[in-house]
């Protein structure tokens, strides 16, 4: 006849050895919540910075623009040109082509070819811009009329202009201050 001995005491010792398991599978069930909270999280961070960075180059923000003064109106007659040399050295052909005494009147037009990046030269006589390297020309508006940037319409790049109290301002990128 087979008796049980001790059946109480087993009991109890698998209940304390069940204990420990318990608590490592709560542990381990916390840490495993905790662990994909934390790569949830993680991964959440990394395609916000993702989205972010991407809407900067895909949006990329606008430069805060900076006016200068160009010249007073009064001694800028229709007809005109005169050549302005931004901060950074880059050359502007800025002529006048009307009287209303607005920015409107006035036109301000990079002196860079945009053919092979040469220097471009108004002709007052032929009313026209020049390009001496390959005999590019533009019309007063930067238009290409005639060479290489005709043949690839390549026009002349153009500044914001302002008129404010009676005086010529031209508005440049902050970054091209310095
Ligand atoms: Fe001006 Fe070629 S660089 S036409």
């Amino acid at each position: 006849m087979l008796t049980r001995v001790g059946v109480g005491t087993d009991d109890k010792k698998d209940a304390a050895e069940e204990k420990p398991d318990d608590d490592k599978s709560s542990r381990r069930s916390f840490m495993g919540g905790t662990g994909t909270a934390v790569i949830a999280g993680s991964l959440v961070a990394s395609y916000g910075s993702f989205a972010a960075i991407s809407a900067r180059f895909a949006y990329p923000r606008p430069s805060k623009l900076v006016r200068l003064f160009v010249a007073d109106l009064g001694t800028f007659a229709k007809g005109k040109s005169t050549q302005y040399e931004t901060p950074k050295g880059a050359k502007v052909t800025i002529t006048r082509h009307g009287e209303s005494g607005s920015a409107a009147d006035f036109i301000a037009l990079s002196s860079v070819c945009p053919h092979l990046g040469c220097q471009v030269q108004w002709e007052q006589d032929k009313h026209r811009f020049f390009c001496p390297c390959h005999n590019g020309t533009f019309d007063p508006q930067g238009n290409p009329t005639g060479g290489p940037p005709k043949a690839a319409n390549q026009v002349l790049s153009k500044f914001t202009l302002a008129v404010e109290g009676g005086l010529l301002f031209i508005e440049l990128p902050e970054e091209e201050l310095a």
